[in-house]
């Protein structure tokens, strides 16, 4: 057996991540990496660890001849692109999980490791502990992926569980999430569906060779959900979830969005409950695989960041397959959705947008409308995004061919429901 490679390891911050590595390292002999310095922002916190590993000088991590490994797990998005891509420049190994930075700059990071011919990893980035990009990378190698529908946000998938269904406040749950640690630090990039989003955005470019902007990508979060939309859903059977999917329709394109959806009792993703995530890959000889984890937190993003350390001593690097060895995949619009969009009073709603409006009710606090509606219209529009306006995506709700079926008589029960709330 070759001689294992030694890691000296320049750490770039020591939050709930950061401070989990440290200690999961420290019972990790066998791995032959040693963190050499730690930098920080703060210097005045307290810190679980030897007060010299520290510094607030980048440069002393940056420019140390001896360090080959920089560990990025800051939480502002650009001081990490300037580390991650200085680092890389100078052709040290790196490892990150700041996955608005990946998706914000995959294109430049994937030519920097091309040029430079640098190992930059990042598991730890999509659903923490979960290995599904590396997943994708070495099984999904083919064309045999057909889909991936997942929970990747933590912290919205824990305020869901203890909303719906243990009956805690929203702030209460989100407070609770951010105590834990699994919230952004600014949580409404959480709860407005954008970590999500730029988690799928990274996913896309391993399991399909797309390189999007995450802001081009459909997304929304869990902010607009309403008390009642859970007693709706739950009427019909099904709980509500954030999922990220993308899906190969007919014409071999990719249609990808973050939508809250309608959730059945038999879908496997209904049993991923708080800072958990879990994530089915649908291929199409395989039928379904389900994989399942804790996606938020210390010690399950840590694991990701050690598999990745662990991979670099034997130089494993992502080969981007899909992106270099085969026709990259396209991005579809052209499908529809089923949707529940749930308001109070009727106006806010353009039911003239929908395709078909299959079935709406109301009451005096709210009222459902489930229709179908091109993608392209969402797309365009944005009366969705409206505050007090909720969608919800239904379970099998992508539409590959469906034949348009507009007509005027389709809304005529709508009048009625504006008269009946009185507006
Ligand atoms: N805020 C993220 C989440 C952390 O809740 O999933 C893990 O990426």
């Amino acid at each position: 057996m070759s001689q294992q490679k030694k890691l000296n390891i320049g750490l770039f911050g020591f939050g709930v991540v950061g401070e989990g590595l440290y200690k999961v390292l420290e019972h990790t002999p066998t791995l032959n990496a040693q963190i050499k310095k730690v930098c920080i922002k703060h210097p005045e916190k307290k810190r679980n660890a030897p007060a010299t590993l520290f510094t607030t000088d980048a440069a002393q991590l940056l420019d140390d001849e001896d360090i080959n490994v920089i560990i990025e797990l800051i939480d502002d998005a650009e001081a990490a692109y300037r580390i991650v891509t200085t680092a890389l420049r100078s052709k040290r190994a790196v490892v990150s999980a700041n996955k608005k930075m990946i998706a914000t700059h995959i294109e430049e990071l994937i030519a920097l490791q091309q040029k430079h011919d640098v190992p930059f990893l990042y598991e730890a980035a999509c659903c923490a502990s979960i290995p599904v990009i590396r997943n994708l990378e070495e099984y999904y190698d083919n064309d045999l992926l057909q889909g991936i529908r997942g929970i990747v946000n933590g912290s919205t998938n824990y305020i869901l569980t203890k909303v719906f269904c243990e009956q805690v406040s929203f702030d209460e749950a989100l407070l609770q999430a951010q105590i834990a640690g699994f919230a952004e630090s600014d949580p409404s990039l959480d709860v407005e569906g954008i970590d999500a989003v730029n988690k799928l955005s990274i996913l896309l470019t391993h399991a399909y060779g797309i390189l999007s902007s995450p802001n081009a990508l459909l997304h929304t979060g869990i902010q607009s959900l309403h008390k009642q939309d859970a007693i709706y859903a739950k009427e019909k059977g099904y709980e509500i979830k954030l999922v990220a999917q993308a899906h190969k329709l007919h014409d071999g394109s990719i249609a990808a969005f973050v939508l809250p959806q309608f959730v059945a009792k038999d879908d496997q993703l209904s049993t991923v409950r708080n800072e958990y995530n879990g994530v089915i890959i649908e291929s199409s000889l395989a039928d379904k695989q389900f994989f399942y984890g804790k996606g938020a937190g210390g010690f399950p993003t840590a694991s990701a960041v050690l598999s990745d350390l662990s991979a670099l001593r034997y130089n494993y690097r992502y080969e981007y397959k899909k992106l270099n060895y085969q026709a990259p995949s396209k991005l579809g619009n052209d499908f529809y959705l089923k949707v529940c969009v749930s308001f109070k009073g009727l106006l806010q709603v353009p039911h003239e947008r929908f395709d078909q409006i299959l079935e709406w009710s109301s009451n005096e606090k709210r009222c459902h409308v489930t229709g179908i509606i091109h993608f392209e219209r969402l797309i365009e529009d944005k009366w969705w995004k409206q505050p007090g306006i909720s969608i919800v995506l239904y379970p099998d709700g992508i539409i590959d061919n469906y034949e348009p079926r507009k007509n005027e008589l389709e809304y005529a029960g709508l009048d009625f429901v504006e008269q009946e709330v009185g507006i």
